[in-house]
């Protein structure tokens, strides 16, 4: 019988309190799905070793839609990275708890559009489904939903090159909401696209979300995205990346955020996440990186 959670183990090369039982900041009162300890990520560079992250602990609850936020360079991604499998931890104890849905596990949905170039539209949709061999007709049933969703049918013939930038970006996010996995890991996806593309894939996404409830871990340097979409929001310190605070968003759902915007606890809320990350910008060795 395979075990409850998967444990990704460390590298271990560095000597940190792995495994060692600690108070995470926020644990939420409901079931965990992703357990991060302590963990550490060490970068061995030419001129030494660099500590990305350290000592980061935080209890990610099934169904809930988390962001992390926090200054450039504090190693967001780092955790996202970890997290899908792309980057080993050095230290510390990442646990995900496994489903028998039969789905995917996790998704990732990077800031730059990752849509295939030699691949219609249609066929990057298709892609983790036929992977996993399911059934052309069901495919094709998919791959029609999530392109009518995300506004893509008149292109599902057309290459990622043929695109505009927002467009690709759907194709990830279509790509990603069709694969249907238990947790969708998303590293800034809307970071580059235009003020107005932003708002409506933003929108998009909270539609989605309110109708799946998927486990979503999702950085930003956005608060006002954050606020908008989380149920908790991570500021992270910088230098070496750690949880700062969380912080719980009480917004009913579903939500509208043009409307939320005017709602008296949306700038209470954002001013206290700034005023802590404003701390974090202002710290010498962040400043100094740039
Ligand atoms: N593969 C790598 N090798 C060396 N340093 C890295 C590597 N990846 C990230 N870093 C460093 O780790 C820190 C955190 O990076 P990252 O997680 O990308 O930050 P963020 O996503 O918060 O902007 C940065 O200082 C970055 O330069
Ligand atoms: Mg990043």
């Amino acid at each position: 019988m395979s075990p409850p959670f998967r444990v990704i183990p460390p590298t271990g090369r560095n000597e940190g309190a792995a495994g060692l039982p600690v108070d995470a900041p926020g644990s939420p009162p409901g079931e965990t799905r992703i357990s991060l300890r302590d963990l550490t990520k060490v970068f061995r560079l030419r001129e030494g070793d660099f500590v990305a992250v350290d000592g980061f602990s935080l209890d990610i609850r099934d169904g809930e839609f988390l962001s992390i936020v926090g200054p450039s360079g504090c190693g967001k991604s780092t955790v996202l990275r970890i997290l899908a499998g792309l980057e080993r931890h050095t230290s510390g104890r990442v646990e995900i708890e496994v489903s028998d849905s039969g789905a995917p596990q996790l998704n990732m949905v990077f800031q730059e559009a990752s849509a295939l170039p030699w691949m219609t539209v249609a066929d990057n949709v298709a892609y983790g489904l036929r992977r996993r061999r399911m059934p052309a007709g069901e495919v094709e049933e998919k791959v029609s939903y999530w392109l009518n969703a995300m506004a893509l049918t008149r292109f599902r013939n057309a290459y990622p090159h043929q695109l505009s930038g927002g467009m690709k970006q759907r194709v990830s996010i279509a790509r990603a909401f069709a694969n249907d996995p238990d947790i969708l890991l998303m590293d800034e996806p809307f970071a580059a696209l235009d003020a107005l593309t932003k708002i409506l894939l933003q929108n998009e996404l909270l539609a989605l979300w309110e109708t799946t409830r998927k486990t979503v871990v999702y950085v930003t340097h956005s608060l006002e995205e954050a606020l908008t979409l989380s149920d908790r929001v991570v500021v992270m310190a910088a230098r070496p990346g750690t949880v700062k605070s969380v912080l719980d968003i009480p917004f009913e759902r579903p939500r509208d955020s043009v409307a939320l915007k005017a709602d008296p606890r949306y700038s209470a809320l954002y001013a206290q996440i700034w005023s802590q990350l404003q701390e974090e910008v202002m710290k010498p060795q962040v400043r100094d990186a740039h």
